[in-house]
């Protein structure tokens, strides 16, 4: 980021260097995604679509001219992300889930045994599985009603996605209406539009020599093609589209999985064409394998493949535990791997201090993404002794200069699994682990305590608040999403206003505005007057702060989020943490006994807050901060269901359900369902046959209601 210069006009890119280009390329990057923010999860956009055009075409021309930049962390990348163009949201009648990932033959097998174990089957009963491969594209789902198409949505969020339906139109595998008689009124089709590998390749050398968007892989070009203003675009992309799914269907054509997927080839659709009925275990996982075999010569990216329960009334009684069916499963893939070089290796230094070593890499493709950085865990890790590490590379340490072998497993961190000494150059020497912080300080290294106080395989530095990084990650998390939530004060603003030593700690970003009269951010290149303001309204907006946030946002040890939520729903008030906290850095042992009778704190924790608050530093953090805020009390846990935080008990028979969907269905609800009754029960649901749990519940004057009651009560 340019730091105090002045806006100018801006140079055309041809003439940009390349250090400029990278400047301008994360700076641009930032803005976009500030304005998708605005305009796509807070509806306010604060500029006009010409200016964001603009400002894309700047950046992909930057990206075009350096291939190098895009990663798919670039806006050019981002599904949720306009390449040009805006669109309507669309409800989705019924959500558009995601499916729960299976690595493991032993996966699989447990997947069937939940199946077999909640619809109660015996052992001969048979399960047929619909197996399909897991195309790497993007869903959509196809509304039509009377046969014509009259919606197509992207999933989005899964609740609500965005309304595509001139640009699927254009594609040749989705029919405009559905052909047969008697297709039922409403039916939403939904599948996967991908663009296929050739096709992908082909595409980014055009874009290449129009100066254009260069996409990072298959799946991303897809989005980008469909997400253009101009329908004609798309229609000039190559997108291809498999149906495997339904939304909302006013009747159901047919009873199985695999006769859906006739049906849908009857209406006029593509269905992949390597999909299986398969009739026991062993089939799946020769279908797996199978697909694995021909996946290289497939001209369209997959990623594993899909088992479906066949029998749809057998989905609908497995319905779905949060966002998952529990009637599928997607089998993934083993890791992709591809060979590189390793330039260099970096030092990063976290908010605890704690040492991240990254390896930075000749930049190469795996499994569909380019990869240029590469964690390399710790010490150990580098000399081959630790872990993984040890196992993968068989003690082989990692030098810098060397061949290494790199992996991907699906959305795991990529990972450095093997070194190919023969390729070795001749000149290199084993990677020293620095003594010292990289921080201006050097302050010394020493290695982590793990939590049950041993010398753990992590370097930490010891300058605590005193370094400069430490400092700088802290107010990271200060202001980011899962804490304070600050708009327009991302990782780059923070280091940004930390270097020029305008924000050193929480409090002073309360101060800024006040202050703003001698930094005049306004003037600096990236802010405008509207910016500035909405920054600061911004901030302003977050002197009222939830106290579980707050204390997140502390930056304590081992106090994530939902440590943070379980100390503030155990202490109620700021006022009430606070004088524990200080008592329990005391050792006061009242205080530490009464902080561990809190649900889910124990031991680590304590060690956590105790060593926060036994510091004088963090302490002046904390009472200059807690000046500028106004903290909130914990609120009770909140559902609007009439079960949601009572513990139920299922006993007896149950006529219309077997128990293990009641106990899904409570849970679903916001109910703990409990096996054993005591007099924190709320309710005890019980059928017929039941025996000692209902004496229990009278004996603790617990409710006991029917089925029928519990149905009534639940709304069902
Ligand atoms: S079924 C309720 N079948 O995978 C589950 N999904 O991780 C509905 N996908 O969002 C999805 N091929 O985009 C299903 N044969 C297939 C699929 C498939 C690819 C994608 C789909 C979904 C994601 C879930």
């Amino acid at each position: 980021m340019a730091k105090t210069a002045k806006a100018k006009a801006p140079t055309d890119v041809a003439d940009l260097t390349k250090a400029q280009a990278k400047v301008e390329h994360k700076r641009l990057a930032l803005e976009i995604e500030n304005h998708n923010k605005l305009y796509y999860q807070e509806d306010a956009p604060r500029i006009s679509d010409a200016e964001y055009d603009a400002l894309r075409q700047r950046f992909d021309a930057i990206e075009a001219r350096f291939p190098e930049f895009v990663t798919s962390e670039s806006p050019s990348q981002k599904v949720g992300a306009a390449p040009s163009g805006r669109f309507k949201k669309v409800r989705h009648a019924l959500p558009m889930l995601s499916l729960d990932n299976a690595f493991a033959e032993q996966d699989v097998l447990e997947f069937a045994g939940r199946i077999r174990r909640f619809l109660k089957l015996g052992d001969d009963d048979k399960i047929d599985f619909s197996a399909e491969p897991k195309i790497d594209g993007l869903s959509m789902s196809l509304r039509y009603e009377g046969g014509e198409l009259v919606t197509a949505a992207t999933r989005g969020n899964g609740a609500e996605g965005e309304d595509v339906t001139a640009n699927i139109r254009t594609l040749e595998d989705v029919p405009n209406k559905l052909k047969g008689r008697n297709v039922p009124e409403i039916c939403e089709v939904r599948g996967e539009v991908y663009m296929t590998k050739h096709a992908f390749l082909a595409l980014n050398e055009r874009q290449k020599a129009a100066g254009d968007t260069i996409f990072a892989n298959p799946r991303n070009s897809a989005a980008g093609s469909l997400r253009q203003k101009d329908p004609s675009i798309t229609a000039s992309r190559p997108l291809g589209f498999f149906a495997y799914a339904w939304g909302e269907m006013s009747a159901m054509p047919e009873a199985t999985q695999s006769g859906m997927i006739g049906w849908f080839q009857r209406c006029g659709f593509k269905t992949n064409p390597l999909t299986r009925l398969c009739h026991s275990l062993e089939q799946l996982v020769a279908f797996h394998r199978k697909i694995e075999e021909q996946r290289a010569e497939l001209d369209y990216d997959i990623d594993g493949v899909v088992y479906k329960v066949d029998r749809i009334d057998w989905q609908e009684r497995l319905g779905f535990v949060s966002r998952t069916p529990r009637w599928a499963i997607a089998h993934k893939f083993p890791a992709e791997r591809a060979m590189t070089v390793l330039r260099d290796i970096e030092i990063q230094v976290g908010r605890t201090g704690s040492f991240t070593p990254v390896g930075k890499l000749e930049p190469v493709g795996v499994g569909g993404v380019i990869v240029q950085n590469v964690t390399l865990h710790n010490e150990d890790y580098i000399k081959g002794i630790g872990g993984d590490g040890e196992q993968l590379r068989d003690g082989r340490d990692i030098r810098i200069g060397d061949a290494v072998v790199v992996q991907r497993a699906g959305d795991v961190i990529p990972q450095v699994v093997d070194v190919i000494l023969d390729k070795r150059p001749k000149n290199t020497k084993p990677f020293q682990f620095p003594k010292k912080c990289p921080c201006p300080l050097h302050t010394d290294v020493v290695r982590e305590e793990t939590a049950t106080g041993e010398e753990g395989a992590r370097a930490r530095c010891t300058g605590e608040f005193a370094c400069p990084y430490q400092k700088v990650e802290h107010l990271k998390l200060f202001a980011s999403r899962r804490a304070f939530d600050i708009d327009g004060l991302g990782e780059k603003q923070i280091e940004f206003f930390f270097e020029q030593g305008w924000v050193k700690e929480p409090a002073d970003i309360f101060t800024l505005e006040a202050r703003n009269n001698k930094i005049k951010l306004e003037e600096i290149e990236g802010y405008g007057q509207t910016s500035v303001r909405n920054l600061f309204d911004a901030i302003r907006r977050r002197r009222e702060i939830a106290l579980e946030r707050f204390i997140f946002a502390l930056g304590m040890r081992h106090v994530g989020e939902t440590t943070a939520l379980a100390l503030a729903r155990g202490s109620g008030s700021w006022k009430s943490f606070h004088d524990g906290a200080l008592k329990v850095a005391k050792g006061d042992e009242d205080a530490i006994a009464e902080m561990d009778a809190l649900d889910q704190i124990g031991d680590t924790v304590i060690k956590g807050v105790a060593a926060y608050f036994g510091e004088s530093h963090n302490r002046g953090v904390v009472e200059r901060l807690t000046k500028e805020v106004t903290i909130l009390d914990a609120e009770k846990p909140k559902s609007n269901s009439a079960v949601a935080g009572k513990t139920v008990v299922f006993t007896g028979a149950l006529e219309q359900m077997t128990r293990d969907e009641a106990k899904a269905t409570a849970e679903r609800l916001g109910a703990k369902a409990s096996g054993s009754v005591s007099k924190k029960t709320d309710y005890v649901v019980a059928g017929p046959g039941a025996g000692s749990k209902l004496a229990e519940a009278k004996k603790h004057g617990v409710p006991v209601l029917s089925e029928d009651d519990w149905l009534k009560l639940i709304g069902e």
